[in-house]
């Protein structure tokens, strides 16, 4: 396994890290046991375990993912201190203040404390909430505070509240953002590329960790209308149901599987530290673990010029069109 530094954090997080929600719901906890211990077993450090207290969709049930990793864990004899340990937490809306959302969710999740939290703006944005990022700043700084969480990062946001919240907490002397986490894949490229987002993220050294690089498996081959569980953006679905198939070809053309291609793919981009993806059954993490001898063989230029042709999803995500207020 590889490792990089977490911006500022002085973690070394391996550059491949495993996510819970929407996949530790469809599996054993014996087998979610096994994926735990081989991905600990190959150096995988991150996982992903956040409390969805159905975010910005109240009216949904709330999903039981966390505490299937929690006994899963347990069963597989992995100590706290051998991993890095991220929750979520939701601003806005009904969601109540990080330290009650921690309350509840560290015990779910049968830890102490969280390496990592990622503050989600999507509950914000659908309630229509205005996103005070020093108020953010001031409840991160409280759980650090309180030994509760180390170090914390921003899911999607503009710019310009980005650099609100490290100049704020700059000068106020409160622990800044170290990381970021973005949507990331060969057709959805704006977020993790946007000029803007980057000026500000490489001048403090927050770095990013990509996420649906496999576009939920959709661009890997999974059928949406198949789908028994939530899609991701309907936009992202469309457009990697239709690039599957040259996406196959691609990657066979060079003796790769999709997944290979897309972890490769995400990984290229100098300011993505790690890509984040769900994996269902072990042998989709056994798979997945080739992204990295793909990437050391074609080297990043390589994997990056392969897809260069790619159609870009015409409405994806970017950070100056984040989904405000219906
Ligand atoms: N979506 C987000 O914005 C977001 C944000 C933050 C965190 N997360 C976390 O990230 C994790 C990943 O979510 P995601 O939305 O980004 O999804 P993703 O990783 O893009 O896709 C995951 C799905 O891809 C399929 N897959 C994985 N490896 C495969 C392989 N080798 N071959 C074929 N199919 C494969 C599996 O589908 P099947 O199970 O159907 O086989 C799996 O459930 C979540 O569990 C969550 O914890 C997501």
């Amino acid at each position: 396994m590889e490792y990089r530094t977490l911006g500022n954090s002085g973690l070394q997080v391996s550059r491949l890290a495993l996510g819970s929600y929407h996949v530790y719901d469809r599996m054993t906890i014996d087998q979610i046991a096994e994926l735990l211990t081989t991905a600990c077993a190959v150096g995988i450090n991150w996982f992903d375990v956040g409390h969805y207290a159905s975010a910005a969709h109240p009216e949904e049930k709330v999903s039981v993912t966390d505490i299937r990793f929690a006994w899963a864990r347990e069963q597989a004899g992995i100590k706290r201190e051998d991993y890095i340990h991220t929750q979520k937490l939701w601003y806005g809306g009904p969601r109540p203040s990080f330290k009650a959302q921690f309350a509840e969710s560290l015990p779910r999740a049968q830890v102490d404390y969280a390496d990592l939290a990622i503050y989600n703006a999507d509950t914000a944005y659908h309630f229509g909430t205005p996103v005070d990022m020093k108020d953010i700043v001031t409840q991160m700084a409280g759980l650090i505070e309180c030994g509760w969480l180390r170090h914390w990062g921003i899911n999607q946001a503009f710019p310009a509240d980005v650099r609100t919240a490290i100049e704020f907490a700059e000068k106020e002397g409160l622990p800044k953002p170290v990381m970021m986490q973005l949507p990331y894949n060969a057709f959805t490229r704006d977020m993790v590329e946007d000029p803007a987002l980057l000026e500000i993220t490489q001048e403090y050294n927050v770095v990013y960790q990509a996420s649906n690089v496999l576009a939920v498996g959709v661009l890997v081959g999974r059928p949406i209308e198949a789908a028994t569980r939530p899609t991701g953006y309907p936009s992202m679905d469309r457009s990697a149901a239709a690039l599957a198939g040259q996406f196959a070809e691609l990657a066979q053309s060079v003796d790769a599987t999709p997944a290979q291609l897309a972890i490769a793919f995400a990984l290229s981009h100098p300011q993505v530290v790690t890509a984040l993806f769900g994996t269902s059954k072990l042998s989709q993490l056994q798979d997945n673990l080739g992204a990295l001898d793909l990437l050391a063989r074609l080297g990043a230029d390589g994997v990056r010029d392969l897809l260069k042709d790619i159609p870009q999803d015409p409405n994806q995500v970017r950070v100056d069109r984040i989904e405000g207020p219906a």
